[in-house]
């Protein structure tokens, strides 16, 4: 009796605090995330998050859209509801799919609080009133439906699970790793209908246009140690005083270089505990 009065003025006293996300958080998980990048047409003097960004892939190209609080050009008339769905399941608010260039694979493993706190990010954006551009995509490939059954192969939805065993800074760095860095994206290697081969994760290959991507299991990365590590991930130096490709280097100055020294700490405690697995032979 006297716990379910306690409970019921908890609750009243939790709720209307948890339920308003922290923008400013939000900014921070944003940068983890790596939104900017993909949601800001790559000029001077682009509206952030004004959308516009061609993304090229196999399929075509994706122009992330306008995710500015505008009502019409942007996502303003969204609820919370209609963001965590397009998150967490990758679905739009009419119900229709998402492509997977959006990284909503990873991104449903981001936690409810952080969701919560990058829309309220979000809402706090000068709104873009140029309407988002439509994709240009290689003839079945515009499909939406046809997502329905990429998704019943290769997307699990949910969020991030703690490892077992794993310390609490490794379960830090594979949260940033897997959910917000989306880091397999690039580094896992994909079969030819585009879905990630589950037991190569992060052991890179060819990306479908042919290019490299590296290997960030311990095969590969156990010739840098944890300073040359982070001094690649902040400023992209390699030992040997090399400059990464410009897919990686956009990840550092948008996403590895804003992370705080525990951050990035604990992503190079994650990928030094995964399995090596041998590059795949060429
Ligand atoms: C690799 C590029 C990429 C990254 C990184 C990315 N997005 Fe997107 N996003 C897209 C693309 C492409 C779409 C459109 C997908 C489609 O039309 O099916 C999209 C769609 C969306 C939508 C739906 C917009 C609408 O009008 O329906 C939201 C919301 C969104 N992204 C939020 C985010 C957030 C928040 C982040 C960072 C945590 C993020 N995105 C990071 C590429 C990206
Ligand atoms: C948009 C694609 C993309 C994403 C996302 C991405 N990477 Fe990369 N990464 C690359 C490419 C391409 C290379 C190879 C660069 C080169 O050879 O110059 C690379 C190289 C690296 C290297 C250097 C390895 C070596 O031995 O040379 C590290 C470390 C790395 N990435 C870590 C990460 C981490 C951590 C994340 C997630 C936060 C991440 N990457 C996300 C594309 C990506």
């Amino acid at each position: 009796m006297l716990s379910a009065a306690l409970a019921t003025l908890l609750g009243a006293w939790i709720v209307p605090a948890s339920a308003q996300g922290d923008p400013k958080r939000g900014e921070y998980l944003a940068k983890a995330g790596g939104c900017l990048a993909c949601h800001t047409e790559e000029k001077k003097g682009a509206i952030p998050y004004g959308g516009g960004r061609a993304l090229k892939t196999p399929f075509g190209t994706f122009f992330g859209p306008n995710i500015t609080p505008h009502p019409q050009a942007g996502i303003g008339r969204w609820t919370e509801a209609d963001f965590v769905r397009a998150m967490r399941h990758g679905t739009r608010p009419d119900g229709a799919n998402y492509f997977p260039a959006f990284p909503y694979p990873s991104f449903t493993k981001i936690a409810d609080g952080d969701l919560r706190d990058l829309w309220a990010f979000l809402r706090t954006l000068p709104p873009s009133a140029r309407p988002s551009r439509g994709h240009d995509l290689w003839f079945f490939f515009g499909w939406r439906f046809l997502v329905t059954v990429w998704k019943w192969f290769f997307f699990t939805p949910g969020p991030f699970v703690n490892l077992q065993g794993a310390s609490e800074i490794v379960n830090r760095g594979a949260y940033l790793v897997q959910a917000l860095g989306h880091c397999g994206e690039c580094h896992t290697p994909r079969n030819f209908l585009g879905g990630p081969k589950r037991g190569r994760f992060l052991a890179g290959g060819k990306t479908p246009e042919g290019k490299d991507v590296s290997n960030l299991t311990p095969t590969r990365l156990k010739k840098w140690d944890d300073k040359d590590l982070a001094e690649f991930l902040t400023t992209g130096q390699t030992p040997d005083g090399d400059v990464p490709a410009e897919a990686m280097g956009e990840v550092i100055t948008n996403t590895t270089s804003q992370l705080t020294s525990q951050d990035l700490a604990a992503v190079i405690s994650y990928l030094r505990s995964l399995p090596p697995i041998a590059d795949e032979p060429r």
